[in-house]
Order: C-alpha cells, then structure tokens, then sequence
C-alpha cells in the first residue's frame, strides 16, 4: 500500500493568489503522518516546478489566461503521475488551483482507457475559451478532460479525451454557467446538484454515484476541489458559493468511497491559505483524506 504525495503550486489557473501554497499548508496540516498512521508507506515526491504567470507582458489566448504556463506545469504533472502509477503507487496530487486536474487525469487516464471520475465540486468546470465568463482555466478541466476546449489543453498527454461523458458524475453542484449547462445536457452528464444531495441525502447520492462511475470502467479518479463544501467548513477558496454539503456530509461521502474501495487516484485542490482561517480548510482536507484512505473512529 504505497501512496504517492505529488503537490502542485499553482495558482495561474484563476484571479487569486495564495492557492500556489495549497500543497504546503495541507503538508503542515499532517497528510504524511494522517496516512502514515493508517498503515500506508507514502512517498512524497515534493512539489512541481511551476512557470511564472504571463499575462501581465503577453495577450491572453483566446480568453485562456497564462495558458502557456498552464500547459506546461500539466504536462509536467502527467509526467509525474504516469512515474508514480508505473512505481505501483497510488498518485495523490495536492492543490493549487483545479486547472491541474488536466494533467492529473492525463496522467491516470494513460492506462486507464475506461477512467470514471467523480467531481466533487460547488462548480462544473465545463468551460471552454468561448464559454467561460473569466477566461479561468481553473473553470475548464473537466471539458478539456472529456476532449472540449483548446487543443493546447485538450492535447496534454498526448491523447484526448482522457475521460468519457457517461463515465463522469458531478457532486455538489450549484453555480453553472451558461454553457456548462448546454454541455451537462448535450452530453448527458451525471449531476448530482445541491438539490439531490438535499432530497436523497448523502448516503443514496454515493451509492447512486459510486455505481454510475463503476459501471464498465477501470479505475476511478476523485477529484476534490475544496469549494464544493460549505464556506462555514472550508473558507480558505477562491470561489465560495454559499448552500454546501457540510464537513460532516463530505467525510461520509469519503467513507462511502473507502468502503466500496473504488478509488483508484486523487486530487484534492483549490486550498488557498491566504484566505483561510487558522488553516481550517486544509485541515479539512486533511481530516477527509485521511477518510478516504479508510480511517475510522471504532
Ligand atoms: N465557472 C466559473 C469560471 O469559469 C468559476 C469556476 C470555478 N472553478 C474552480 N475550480 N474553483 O470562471
Ligand atoms: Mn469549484
Ligand atoms: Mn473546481
Ligand atoms: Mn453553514
């Protein structure tokens, strides 16, 4: 049971800074010791090198802020998974903001031709250059990763689409834009908004996600982005939205997950210290890793 730490300082992917100190912060939060504790051997591979930003001296690119900085940081980052995952590791990236979920997933999805995905997220990131209102790629992976958006993203990896549609399930929805709407029902992508977490609960959301995303697939990706709780359990994020399933509903979505054992990778993303308070959100993060690897009070 070997666990590889790979932490990514980036914050190009939005309008904030501090998210690049993600990967640190949830360090200092204990994640080595939290799964050191749970039994597993964990290697981390410290953090990526990441570009400097551009768009203060170059134009942005078809409304994709810092793009070349983007794709070269997940280029990077794929690279770093496909080491990990060929070592037998299982490949936990730290975040930084959500654009790195690109390379996480072309990493994973290399030898994963039939990857599910759960997206656990206040947002849909299914934006493209022409459909995004902030030119964010932070708001873009999980188009990019099913094969939609600029060719420079969507080419990471050197093969697209990592993900299918059908294979993807949303959870914790509840700002989309414009878009992002017409692509979930063009595509027919799983949305699990707030609206269904409140009416089924927690508990049937997972059973029914966890089948969605197993279901003729050969691994499983979780891809955590911090702002999908409540801002009351994880202020420290760039993009709040208020109404998120609590700190207590994600630990028993985590421990759903390790009790049905599907997790094959993961990504915990979008920590920003700089807006937290007393690190409180990476030590959520923390807390709901720990979970995720199995980790029980009895
Ligand atoms: N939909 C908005 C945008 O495209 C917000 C995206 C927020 N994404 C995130 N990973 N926090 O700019
Ligand atoms: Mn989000
Ligand atoms: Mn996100
Ligand atoms: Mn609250």
């Amino acid at each position: 049971k070997k666990i590889s730490l790979i932490g990514v300082p980036m914050d190009l992917g939005q309008m904030r800074r501090g998210v690049d100190m993600g990967p640190s912060v949830i360090r200092y939060a204990g994640v080595v010791e939290r799964l050191e504790n749970l039994g597993y051997e964990v290697e981390d591979r410290g953090d990526l090198r990441i570009g400097r930003p551009q768009r203060y001296d170059v134009k942005d690119k078809d409304n994709l802020k810092d793009l070349d900085v983007v794709v070269e940081a997940n280029q990077k980052l794929a690279d770093e998974v496909v080491d990990a995952v060929s070592g037998g590791a299982f490949p936990l990236i730290l975040g930084g903001d959500h654009s790195i979920a690109i390379g996480s997933l072309a990493g994973v999805a290399k030898d994963r031709k039939n990857l599910g995905v759960i997206w656990y997220d206040a947002h849909g990131d299914l934006n493209t250059g022409e459909t995004s209102p902030s030119g964010n790629i932070h708001g873009m992976p999980l188009s990019a990763s099913i094969g939609l958006g600029h060719d420079q993203l969507t080419g990471i990896g050197g093969f697209s689409p990592k993900v299918k549609p059908e294979n993807v399930v949303i959870i914790g929805a509840r700002s989309l834009d414009e878009g992002e709407r017409k692509l979930i029902k063009d595509k027919g992508i799983r949305v699990y908004t707030m609206h269904e977490i409140d009416r089924l609960g927690m508990s049937k959301v997972m059973e029914e996600a966890a089948a969605h995303v197993t279901n003729g697939t050969d691994g499983v990706h979780l891809s955590l982005d911090l702002d999908a709780l409540d801002p009351h359990d994880a202020p420290g994020v760039g993009t709040p939205v208020m109404g998120g399933p609590t700190y207590r509903e994600t630990h028993l979505a985590m421990e759903i997950l390790a009790e049905k054992n599907i997790i094959t990778s993961a990504e915990f993303v979008e920590v920003n210290p700089i807006l937290d308070v007393k690190n409180q959100t990476a030590e959520a993060a923390v807390a709901l890793i720990g979970s995720l690897f199995g980790e029980k009070l009895l």
